[in-house]
């Protein structure tokens, strides 16, 4: 199969686009023929780019792109609840290859039916980012009607969920973007926004009942003095993981791959209750550029690489 992979430990500047061996489901699993992967730039610095659960170094070739959605094509053994043919979204283990190729295999518990109202590019952008919305805001943060949250990040692919869905619950919605993107997430429900390049947020909001925090350093620091007493933070930035710092590590939150959520989330998503937008959709032999940053202004979501055109 035609596959985008690493031969050694590098960044994406280093991906080879050639053959390799097609996967075989295990018990558990299905094949996905891949129609569309997205980009998650981050990924290649993750500790399971490079290593096994066991900790040992992960073999090469190593192929990045963990969220997808394609057709499947074969059945393992006990991968109840899905048949050949059908459409799905979803995920598949961080420690195995992924889905930057023709094939990938993963787990029927990562899976679920593709929202039939998208077509495989914006389905294969939603899975990591609305998990991690999800479950930040209602799992962690337990955010309720009314309360007041401050989003840092909410133009980007975790953001732009998390805007729709603290609206749709009711809460009190302040974005903070570059302002490029005041009109986007305005659109996606903010009822106040926040110019991080010009404004300091702690200079324009106090009180807050939840700060939902994509950006992490510094801006993760100063959130702690807006909080109200008893309001709490969430933060899944990468530079979170693994901080000393007790306070962080308690606000840290690590997405899982859950695909009873997913069936939900695609049921909004053909419902109109959730929109997803995308940065762009890039053939597989053009992956070098699917990878580069994209310039200044506001990005609206996720690239995404479209193995098979529509
Ligand atoms: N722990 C987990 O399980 C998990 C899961 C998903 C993602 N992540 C991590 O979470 C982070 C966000 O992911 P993402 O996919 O949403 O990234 P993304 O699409 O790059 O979005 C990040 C957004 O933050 C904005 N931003 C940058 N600095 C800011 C600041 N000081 N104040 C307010 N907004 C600012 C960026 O806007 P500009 O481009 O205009 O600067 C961008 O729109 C990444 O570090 C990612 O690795 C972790």
């Amino acid at each position: 199969m035609k596959a985008a992979y690493l031969d050694r430990k590098a960044g994406a500047e280093a991906l080879i686009v050639g053959d390799l061996a097609k996967p075989s489901p295990k018990v558990g699993e299905v094949l996905v023929r891949v129609h569309a992967a997205a980009i998650t730039p981050s990924e290649l610095e993750w500790y399971p780019s490079f290593h096994l659960a066991s900790g040992a170094a992960r073999p090469f070739p190593i192929v990045p792109g963990h969220e997808f959605s394609g057709v499947i094509e074969a059945l393992g053994a006990d991968a109840a609840g899905f048949q050949l043919g059908d459409e799905v979204y979803g995920l598949n283990d961080w420690f195995a290859n992924g889905a930057h190729a023709e094939y990938v295999v993963a787990p029927v518990a990562m899976l679920a039916h593709k929202p039939a109202e998208l077509d495989h590019a914006h389905a294969a952008a939603v899975p990591i980012s609305v998990l991690t919305a999800w479950q930040a805001l209602f799992e962690k943060a337990r955010l309720l009607h009314g309360e007041r949250i401050l989003i840092h990040g909410a133009a980007g692919g975790v953001g732009q969920f998390a805007v729709q869905m603290a609206k749709g619950l009711g809460a009190h919605v302040i974005a903070s973007v570059s302002g490029a993107c005041r009109e986007f997430v305005q659109s996606l429900g903010a009822d106040e926004v926040i110019d991080y390049h010009t404004t300091r947020f702690e200079e324009a909001v106090s009180d807050i009942d939840v700060v939902f925090d994509a950006v992490g350093g510094e801006t993760l620091e100063r959130s702690w003095r807006v909080l109200r007493q008893g309001g709490r933070i969430v933060t899944f930035a990468a530079s979170s993981a693994g901080s000393a710092e007790p306070r962080v590590h308690d606000a840290f939150l690590l997405v899982r791959a859950d695909g009873t959520q997913l069936a939900e989330i695609a049921r909004r998503l053909d419902a109109g209750e959730l929109r997803v937008r995308i940065a762009g959709a890039i053939p597989l032999d053009q992956v070098h550029q699917a990878w580069r940053p994209t310039p200044s202004g506001c990005r609206l979501g996720k690239t995404v690489l479209q193995i098979i055109q529509p």
